[in-house]
Parts: C-alpha cells; structure tokens; sequence
C-alpha cells in the first residue's frame, strides 16, 4: 500500500497565527500544504491564490499541494511558484484542454493530479492515466470547508483505486478532499486513498491542540 500523507487546507489554517502552524506541521514532518485556489467562477468563492503560495514557498520547506478551482487552468499553471517536489491538481471538468493543463504542470517539475468532482465519472481519467501522479477524488463539493461527505465518497474512492490498479498504474496516489475527520480517514485509507486533506473536520477543528491532532490524524490515517 502507497505510503500515507497529510496535506493540511491552508484555507482552514488559522492565517493570524500561520508561522507558528507552520512551525507544528514542520515538526510533524507534514507532507504537503493544501492551498485551495479559487476564482469564484469555477467555484462559487474566492481563496488564496499564488501570492499565497510564493509567500509559503518563503516561510516553509513544506511542498505545495496547489488545488486549482480555476476555468482555464492551462493560461494559470505558469502563474504558480512551484518545481519537483510541489503537487498542482487541475479539474478534468476545468478548461478545454486538460491534457496541455498536466503536461505544462510536469514541465516545472512538479507533479500533476487530475482532480474528480463528486459527479464526475471515473472514466474521465481514461486518456491521462500516463500523464498524472494523483487522482483528486472530491469528496464534498468543491468550494467551501465544513461539508459533509457526498453519499458514494468511499465507494468512488475504491472504485478510482480498482481502475488505476485494473490498469497497471499502482503508483498513482489518491487524495481525497473534504470533510476528512478522524473517523472518515480510517475509512478512506481503507478505501484506497493515501493523501489526506485535513481542514475544519480533523486538524483544524479547534478540539485540542494542533499538534495532538496531527498526531491523531496520522494514526487514523496509518
Ligand atoms: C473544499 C476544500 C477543502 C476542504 C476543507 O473545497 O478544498 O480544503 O473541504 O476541509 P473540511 O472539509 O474538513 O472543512
Ligand atoms: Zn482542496
């Protein structure tokens, strides 16, 4: 089984008190910074954007993991601070030309992951299956934090596994985005995901410390 990250939503990050978040995801040896990027077109809402991710690239070792809720991802990949190391995920629903959008993300050195909207068929990886590191399987609605899981969130997450398995393409991550508690990790793990968004419902709740929840997350995870 593909080894287990956590991607914190810098959206539910606690942005008055960031640098010493930061400091607590980086002793935790967190894998990536989740930064939602969103142009109130694709999504109905405005978040982050790449000045955003330039001024993480400045405070933080931790690599990017640059969600882009964008129309025309393929004019924006350029815009972004990023190189090996730094995922970008791009909407298949996004743009005229998703192939030239994952393409032009791997030219930088980054990886690439082809991001699914809950009512996006799996079938719509079938042409890229070369050109991606990582599925995104939405598994809230795009756009807003504190949602609840769409009904077949851990059926898709299996199924998105069994095609790229199906496939030969073992090597390809899953992430999976919204609402990622304690308990719905366990079971996305269990479905076949292996990089965790973690926002309002796990890291970020507020329940208890940010690192005893990072702690905790990482258990429920595996
Ligand atoms: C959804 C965002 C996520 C996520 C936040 O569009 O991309 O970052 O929902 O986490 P939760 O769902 O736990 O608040
Ligand atoms: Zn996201």
């Amino acid at each position: 089984m593909i080894k287990s990250a956590i991607s914190p939503s810098m959206m539910c990050a606690d942005l008055m008190n960031l640098r010493s978040q930061l400091d607590v995801m980086q002793k935790q040896d967190i894998d990536y910074l989740h930064v939602d990027i969103m142009d109130g077109v694709f999504v109905p809402n405005y978040m982050l954007g790449p000045g955003f991710c330039s001024m993480l690239k400045e405070a933080s070792p931790i690599p990017l993991d640059i969600h882009l809720m964008v129309t025309q991802p393929e004019q924006k990949i350029s815009w972004l601070p990023i190189g090996p190391g730094d995922y970008v995920s791009v909407h298949v629903e996004a743009g005229y030309h998703i192939l030239r959008s994952l393409q032009a993300i791997r030219q930088t050195g980054a990886k690439a992951m082809a991001a699914l909207n809950p009512g996006t068929p799996i079938t719509a990886l079938e042409h890229l299956l070369r050109d991606i590191d990582g599925v995104l399987v939405m598994t809230v609605n795009p756009g807003f934090s504190g949602q609840k899981l769409v009904f077949d969130a851990l059926e898709k997450i299996a199924s998105v596994r069994r095609y790229l398995d199906d496939r030969g393409f073992y090597h390809i991550d899953i992430e999976v985005d919204g609402n990622v508690s304690m308990e719905n990790a366990a079971k996305m793990r269990s479905a076949g995901a292996n990089i965790f968004v973690a926002g309002s419902s796990s890291i970020f709740s507020k329940q208890a410390p940010l690192d005893r929840l990072i702690f905790q997350l990482k258990a429920a995870c595996g």
